[in-house]
């Protein structure tokens, strides 16, 4: 399992967001992506996910093109910006509905994945009610919930008090053991050493250097 990107470049509206990216992503890794404010890093996340197509370049996963051997990557874990969930419903049901669609996990995985993030599964309170912080450990449960082949998460610890923090690293650390890519974006670069084996700096759309 591996993701490569490769000669990757977009523009967008005449401004070049990512130019010419060259980089592996492999299984059992956390990488961090570290850069400044518009520097690439959700652009680089949102190439990876399929969310924008290449103006030039290609994402490969597994020897599939991205686009042209599959529109989306078969098996994904996102959290990039405002998750988004239904305002109505709770936690749970909220993650009952995502699983639904795949039906690869039922009521004691979702259940699990929300104690691991810190969250009641039988917490009555509906989505419109949750804290920042409680949106954010949702987004997180989404995309971890499955155990996807590929996770994204864009800033994760957001808005996550201390405890969270702790109960992300260890998601992350099991989901690394299990062997999925794990790509992460994240400002505090004391949490990011924390958290990602390598890090990879974008500058202006370019990787920098890779430690
Ligand atoms: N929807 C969009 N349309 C056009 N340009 C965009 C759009 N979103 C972002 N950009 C541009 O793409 C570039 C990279 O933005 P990106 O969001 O990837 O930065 P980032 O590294 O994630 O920054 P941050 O640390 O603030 O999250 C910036 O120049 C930004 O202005
Ligand atoms: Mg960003």
């Amino acid at each position: 399992m591996y993701v490569e990107v490769k000669n990757y470049s977009k523009v967008i509206k005449g401004i070049a967001v990512l130019k010419d990216i060259n980089v592996r992503f492999e299984q059992g890794i956390v990488y961090g992506l570290q850069g400044k404010n518009g520097s690439g890093k959700t652009m680089l996340m949102r190439a990876i996910c399929g969310l924008i197509r290449p103006t030039e370049g290609s994402v490969i996963i597994d020897g599939k093109v991205l686009g042209k051997d599959m529109s989306f990557p078969e098996s994904i874990g996102v959290l990039i910006e405002n998750p988004s969930f239904l305002a109505n419903c709770t936690g749970y049901e909220n993650l009952e509905i995502l699983a639904s669609i795949q039906k690869k996990i039922g009521k004691e995985e979702i259940e699990e994945t929300l104690r691991a993030v810190g969250l009641e599964p039988s917490d009555k309170r509906k989505y419109k009610k949750y804290s920042l912080g409680m949106k954010q450990k949702l987004g997180i449960a989404a995309a971890v919930m499955e155990h996807p082949d590929i996770i994204i998460l864009d800033e994760p610890i957001n808005a996550i008090d201390e405890e969270g923090v702790g109960l992300v690293e260890d998601i992350l650390e099991n989901e690394r053991k299990r062997g999925a890519v794990i790509i992460i974006a994240c400002h505090d670069k004391e949490e990011m050493e924390r958290l990602a084996d390598e890090i990879i700096c974008i500058e202006d759309g370019k990787i920098a250097e890779k430690k």
